[in-house]
């Protein structure tokens, strides 16, 4: 089977980082553009690009979005740390970016490779953005595959972060009318970097691993110290990379997927229609309901072994 080519979104992140890592390792990476969430966008770009010259690679890095398209940014450096990426000794990029327009190169490279996904980790500006630039890539796309959502909240009760960030642009893409799917907190939380997982990846040879390990670390204990029962921090992001290059891995339903905007206390939740009613809208969303979780970690610390050097 032929490598998905695809466009990666992503506000690296600890997660985002292991995302970028599987999406090297399995798929044909047209570019990597950026956008605020976890951190602010000089950060998560300045990641994105540690990330870049850490695995040796050659795509084009996009700067995007420095904010959402109506709400106020917010971060998640309660999770991630100030940098976006703390836990690790990282090397300062040589790489620079390639631009600091990140919609226009979607769409451009959108119509220039028919066929490719996107793969959106974090708030969805930009997806969102470049639909409303260029509604014809709604067509010329094979689909969009994001993390996000779910049938439970982390940022607050009812809402995942990335969807939190910016609830209008995941109306845009929740309506684009195209192939979606989504990796909710109902299926991230499945996949967890628990201390085992960790340590195998600590033991392996090379600065990727020793990277890895150190950041992995870092994540797990802070989900630990924010969470009763959770042996792991959920890596949330290459679950919207796997389903693409390891669909084997997972189980998935179809359903209609609407973003709430207003509720006081729910703005920003993915409302997920299961009713069994004849009723109920045509499914927009194939949502991903369970991954092999100890397949998936290994297809994760193979990648990080194939790099690693
Ligand atoms: O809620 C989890 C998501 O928010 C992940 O993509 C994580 O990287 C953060 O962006
Ligand atoms: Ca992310």
């Amino acid at each position: 089977m032929s490598k998905p080519a695809i466009i990666l979104d992503c506000d690296p992140g600890h997660d985002d980082a292991l995302a970028i890592i599987v999406a090297a390792r399995h798929t044909d990476i047209l570019g990597i553009t950026t956008v605020s969430g976890n951190a602010p966008i000089e950060s998560t770009t300045h990641n994105t690009l540690v990330m870049k010259d850490l695995l040796g690679l050659k795509v084009p890095v996009h700067q995007g979005a420095v904010r959402p398209i109506v709400a106020e940014p917010q971060y998640a450096t309660y999770v991630h740390g100030e940098s976006g990426l703390d836990g690790a000794d990282l090397p300062a990029p040589t790489s620079t970016v390639d631009g600091t327009d990140a919609v226009g190169f979607i769409i451009d490279t959108v119509r220039a490779n028919e066929g490719a996904w996107l793969v959106p980790t974090g708030p969805l500006t930009n997806i969102a953005m470049a639909l409303r630039l260029a509604p014809d890539i709604a067509k010329r796309i094979a689909g969009i595959s994001l993390m996000g959502g779910g049938t439970f909240g982390n940022r607050t009760t009812a809402a995942e972060f990335n969807i939190w960030v910016d609830p209008e642009a995941a109306d845009i893409v929740y309506r684009y009318g195209g192939p979606l799917i989504m990796a909710g907190l109902h299926v991230t939380h499945q996949f967890r970097a628990t201390q085992a997982r960790i340590d195998k990846v600590k033991a392996m040879p090379g600065q990727l691993a020793d990277v890895m390990g150190d950041l992995m670390q870092f994540f797990t204990n802070m989900y630990m110290s924010r969470h009763h029962g959770m042996d792991g921090g959920a890596v949330h992001d290459p679950l919207a990379v796997m389903v693409l290059t390891h669909p084997e891995l997972f189980t998935r339903k179809n359903a209609h997927v609407v973003i709430e905007l207003n509720g006081t206390h729910t703005r920003g939740m993915t409302l997920i229609d299961e009713r069994d009613l004849r009723e109920v809208k045509a499914g927009n969303c194939d949502v991903l309901m369970t991954v092999d979780a100890e397949a998936a970690f290994d297809v994760m610390s193979e990648a990080i072994a194939h790099f690693s050097r």
